[in-house]
């Protein structure tokens, strides 16, 4: 599980995030997520910069979202479990994706409240024109752990929260304390619109590095309307 922390009590594993955020833990989804996920992909203070999310964002969709990313996040945990018995002899084993996503506030009483997502995939190669298919085809037939796999990743923080570092501490630990070390992770390619300079704050002081911006004219489902794309890069050093 390394280096996944386990919640004594309710036995969640969970990373936390370095001070100053060190109230923000990650943690895998909760059934319990529904409401929140509703309430926040329902703000178009966040929803307006996403591609992915239905709009308006209803209970049935936050239900299914939320039990398949369980059940990818179960997966994952389990995968690992598996082979707790010979750790000490291997090396840790690569696994396919980051089972904690779901940033939470701790308050001082302990109970948590849901202030984002942060979720990691193989890259679609959006706006490549022809090459898309097959270059998605390829990379979606890697074997887990290939370092010459395509990531990308996808990710918000509740409006109430936005500006305050959290996202920019949460890539960066998820990418150091997860991605790199568990899932071999390499090369990454992210698109974000042309306006959205926060999004691309945190990927370049990360290390991405712009390549272009696409001038797709991109319509998101809350009828926002973007002209152009910025795709960045970003590859191990
Ligand atoms: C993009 C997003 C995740 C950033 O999260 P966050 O927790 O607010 O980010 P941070 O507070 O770490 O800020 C990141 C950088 O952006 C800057 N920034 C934040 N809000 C900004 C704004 N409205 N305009 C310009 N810069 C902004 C910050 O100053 C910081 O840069 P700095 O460290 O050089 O000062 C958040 O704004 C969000 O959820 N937006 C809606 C969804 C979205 O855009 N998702 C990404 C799609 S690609």
């Amino acid at each position: 599980m390394h280096p996944l922390q386990v919640n004594p009590t309710t036995g969640e594993p969970y990373l936390r995030l370095p001070s100053p955020h060190s109230n923000i833990i990650v943690t895998p989804p909760r059934m319990s997520d529904v409401d929140a996920s509703v309430r926040e992909l329902n703000d178009r203070k966040v929803v307006d910069w996403l591609i992915g999310p239905p709009y308006p964002y209803l209970p049935s969709h936050a239900e299914e979202w939320v039990a398949t990313a369980k059940q990818a996040s179960d997966a994952i945990l389990a995968d690992l479990q598996r082979d707790e018995p010979n750790k000490a002899r291997s090396p840790l084993k690569f696994v396919g994706g980051c089972p904690v996503h779901r940033l939470r506030e701790v308050g001082e009483d302990g109970t948590d409240t849901f202030v984002g997502d942060i979720s990691f995939r193989r890259c679609a190669f959006p706006h490549e024109g022809e090459e898309q298919s097959v270059r998605c085809e390829e990379n979606a037939a890697r074997a887990v752990g290939d370092p010459s796999i395509v990531w990308c990743v996808g990710y918000y923080t509740a409006s109430s929260h936005h500006g305050r570092g959290i996202m920019s501490a949460a890539f960066r630990t998820l990418m150091t304390e997860w991605a790199i070390p568990r899932m071999n992770v390499r090369i990454m390619r992210v698109e974000t619109y042309r306006e959205n300079v926060a999004s691309a704050r945190v990927f370049e002081k990360f290390g991405f590095v712009q390549e272009r911006v696409a001038d797709d004219v991109v319509t998101t489902n809350t009828g926002a309307v973007w002209h152009g794309v910025r795709l960045l890069w970003w590859r191990h050093p």
